[in-house]
């Protein structure tokens, strides 16, 4: 009598078990189909993975204020750590004259990801074979950061 219970309560428990493992497979089944349908986004705009790097549209600014932010996002941000603004090259090219040597959203999007860049963009790839070093994402962020990093080159560009 008590090893009877004892067997229904295992053919439950394993029953349970069982249920158990096919919603697993239930849900992962469905996450898979979900991913399968994303390639919509990717056929629906024809951009190329440079294209499609988003960056803020803008006009640099001169003033003190913005210029001194984007001193203080440049060391904040790590830039120190491989570029020099005159001076020369350091792990990657002197930052010198970059806003008049590049067009401004080629800079931007080549700050916020660089590592798409060096893989897609022929200009960044050069730099890439000369510096041997890819340039890390430093996070820097579109709207709070870029448009003063942007202000503190273009002041630096003579
Ligand atoms: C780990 C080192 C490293 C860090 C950190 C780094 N860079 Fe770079 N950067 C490079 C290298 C190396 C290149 C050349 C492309 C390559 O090889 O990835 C480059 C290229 C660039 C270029 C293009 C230069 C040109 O002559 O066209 C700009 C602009 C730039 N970096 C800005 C920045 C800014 C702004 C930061 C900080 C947010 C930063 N980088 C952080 C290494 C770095």
């Amino acid at each position: 009598m008590e090893s009877k219970l004892r067997s229904a309560t295992f053919g439950r428990a394993s029953l349970v078990v069982a249920i158990a493992a096919s919603a697993a497979l239930g849900v992962g089944g469905s996450a898979c189909k979900k991913s399968e349908a994303a390639p919509v986004e990717a056929s629906a705009s024809a951009k190329s993975p440079v294209e499609a790097i988003e960056v803020p549209r803008f006009e640099i600014a001169t003033d003190t204020a913005s210029i001194d932010r984007g001193k203080e996002v440049f060391a904040q941000k790590g830039c120190g750590g491989c570029h020099k603004i005159g001076g020369g090259k350091l792990v990657g090219p002197d930052l010198k004259g970059v806003t008049s040597r590049r067009d401004q959203v080629w800079i931007e999007r080549m700050i916020l990801h660089p590592e798409i860049m060096t893989k897609e963009d022929p200009t960044a790839k050069e730099l890439f074979k000369t510096h041997l070093t890819q340039m890390t994402n430093q996070g820097v962020d579109p709207k709070d950061q870029l448009p003063y990093l942007l202000a503190y080159l273009k002041a630096n560009e003579k």
